[in-house]
C-alpha cells in the first residue's frame, strides 16, 4: 500500500511538471538557441585545433564540456566556461556524481539508502550534490529577483498579458519554468532545482555519446563523410560564417546520418517500465500487472523485422521518406516513445547538428580504417551505452575554402 500511495504521488509530480516543461521545450522557443550552440560549437573547433594532425585521441571530454556549456546557457542562462576551464567545480562536481550514480546502479550493495550511508562514497556524493545544489540555489534566487524587478517596472496592463512565445528571445529554460508554472505562485524554489538539474543531468552525456558515435562511424566511411561535407559545401560555400538557423533545415543529409548513428548506437539502450494492469501479448503470453518490465531499444533497432537483413549495416539513406517503413512507429525511438518520452528531442537533434556541422566544415575525420559492411564499436554501459576507447579519432584540417569543397564535390 505504502508503495502504491509513492507511486502515485511520484507520478502526480511528474504529470503536474510535465505540463510546465513539454511547453518550454517548443520548437519556437528552441530556435532561440541556435546562437547559444552555434557559439558554443565554434569554442569547441577552436579547443581541438592543436589535435590536428596529431594521431589518435580521445575527443570525449572535448564533446562532453561543449554540451555541459549549451545546457548551461540554455537551461540556467549561465555560462559555465566548462570548455576553456576543465577544472570548473561544476564540471567536476556533476562527473564525480555521474560516476557515483553509474556505480551504484551496477552494484546491488550500494543501492540501499540506509546502507549506503556507512559506504565511503556517501560523503563524496554528499559534498558534490552539496555544490551542485548551492550553485544553483545561487542562480535561482538572482533569477526570481531578475524577473520581480522586471515585472515591478512594467506596468498592469502589461503583466496580466499571457506568456507570449512569439516574442520569447534567448531567455533560459529557467526563465520558462518560473514564468509557465505561474511566478511566485508556481514552482518552489526546490522544484525549480530539481527541474533544472534534470535537464542539466538528461541533457549532457547523452548528446555528447551521440555526437562521439556520429564522428567514429563517419571516420570508420569516408565516403559517407565525403556526402556530409559536400552538402555544407553547398550550405555554406566557402564562407566560414557561423551557423544560423535558417541553415539547420538544409542539412539533409547530415540528419539522416545522425539518425542512422542514433539506430546503430543509441546512448539509452534501453527503458524500464512497471505493468499497471495484465497485458495479453498478440504471442499470448500475459505480462501481469505489478511487473517491471525492459524495453530494448538496441534490440528493437537492429532488428531484421523492421529494418531488414541488412539492418547491422550503416545506411544513413534508410531514412530517406520513400525508404522509411512509417507502419512501424516504434521501430525507430533513441528519444523512447508515448507520453513519458524525450522532452529535449528536438533540442537534442539541433544542438548535434550544429556542433557536427562546425567540426566537419574545419576538420576531416580519420578513424580507425573500417572496411567491414557493418560497423563494430565496442561498448560498455554505464547508465548509457559508451564507446569503450572513449571515442578515439584523428583530426586532419580541410584545405580552406572552395578548393577543398569542389575538388572533393560528387
Ligand atoms: C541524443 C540525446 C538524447 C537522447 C538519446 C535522449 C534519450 C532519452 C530517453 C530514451 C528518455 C526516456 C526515458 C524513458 O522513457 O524512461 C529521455 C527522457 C528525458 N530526456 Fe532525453 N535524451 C537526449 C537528450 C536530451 C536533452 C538535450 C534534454 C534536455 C535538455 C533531455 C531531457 C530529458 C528529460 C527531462 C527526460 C524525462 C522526460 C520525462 O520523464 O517526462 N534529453 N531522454
Amino acid at each position: 500500500m505504502a508503495y502504491f500511495i509513492r507511486a502515485v504521488n511520484t507520478l502526480s509530480i511528474w504529470r503536474r511538471r510535465r505540463k510546465v516543461t513539454v511547453p518550454a521545450f517548443s520548437p519556437k522557443i528552441i530556435e532561440n538557441f541556435v546562437e547559444v550552440f552555434s557559439e558554443q560549437s565554434e569554442i569547441l573547433v577552436k579547443r581541438l585545433e592543436p589535435r590536428v594532425g596529431t594521431g589518435q585521441f580521445s575527443i570525449w571530454p572535448y564533446l562532453s564540456s561543449y554540451t555541459l556549456d549549451s545546457v548551461s546557457e540554455t537551461a540556467m542562462g549561465v555560462k559555465l566556461h566548462a570548455q576553456e576551464n576543465p577544472n570548473s567545480l561544476f564540471l567536476q562536481a556533476i562527473n564525480k556524481l555521474l560516476h557515483l550514480v553509474s556505480e551504484r546502479f551496477f552494484c546491488l550493495w550500494l543501492q540501499p539508502n540506509w546502507l549506503y550511508k556507512f559506504m565511503p562514497q556517501y560523503a563524496t556524493h554528499e559534498k558534490n550534490k552539496n555544490i551542485m545544489h548551492e550553485f544553483v540555489d545561487q542562480v535561482i534566487t538572482k533569477k526570481r529577483e531578475e524577473i520581480k524587478t522586471k515585472h515591478e517596472s512594467k506596468s498592469e496592463s502589461e503583466n496580466k498579458k499571457d506568456f507570449d512565445f512569439d516574442s520569447y528571445k534567448r531567455n533560459s529554460f529557467l526563465d520558462l519554468l518560473i514564468t509557465l508554472s505561474g511566478g511566485e505562485k508556481g514552482f518552489t524554489n526546490v522544484e525549480l532545482r530539481e527541474e533544472v538539474l534534470t535537464l542539466t543531468v538528461a541533457g549532457t552525456d547523452t548528446s555528447a555519446v551521440s555526437i562521439g558515435y556520429t564522428l567514429v562511424l563517419l571516420g570508420k566511411y569516408p565516403e559517407i563523410q565525403e556526402k556530409v561535407h559536400q552538402e555544407l559545401c553547398d550550405v555554406f560555400g566557402d564562407s566560414d560564417r557561423p551557423l544560423v538557423k535558417e541553415d539547420i533545415s538544409k542539412l539533409k543529409y547530415l540528419e539522416r546520418v545522425v539518425k542512422e548513428s542514433l539506430r546503430l548506437y543509441p546512448p539509452v539502450p534501453f527503458i524500464a517500465r512497471k505493468v499497471l494492469k495484465d497485458i495479453k501479448l498478440s504471442s499470448g503470453y500475459v505480462l501481469p500487472a505489478g511487473s517491471g518490465i525492459i524495453v530494448s531499444i538496441w534490440g528493437i533497432h537492429r532488428d531484421p523485422k523492421y529494418w531488414g537483413p541488412d539492418a547491422e549495416k550503416f545506411d544513413p539513406d534508410r531514412f530517406l521518406p520513400e525508404r522509411f517503413n512509417f507502419e512501424h512507429s516504434c521501430s525507430f525511438m533513441p528519444f523512447s516513445n508515448g507520453p513519458r518520452n524525450c522532452v529535449g528531442y528536438q533540442y537534442a537533434l539541433m544542438s548535434m547538428k550544429i556542433a557536427l556541422s562546425t567540426i566537419l566544415r574545419r576538420y576531416r575525420i580519420v578513424g580507425k580504417e573500417g572496411t567491414l559492411r557493418n560497423p563494430f564499436i565496442k561498448v560498455k554501459l554505464q547508465i548509457m551505452m559508451k564507446a569503450v576507447d572513449d571515442y578515439q579519432v584523428a583530426l586532419e584540417r580541410r584545405v580552406p575554402k572552395t578548393s577543398d569543397c569542389n575538388a572533393r564535390g560528387s
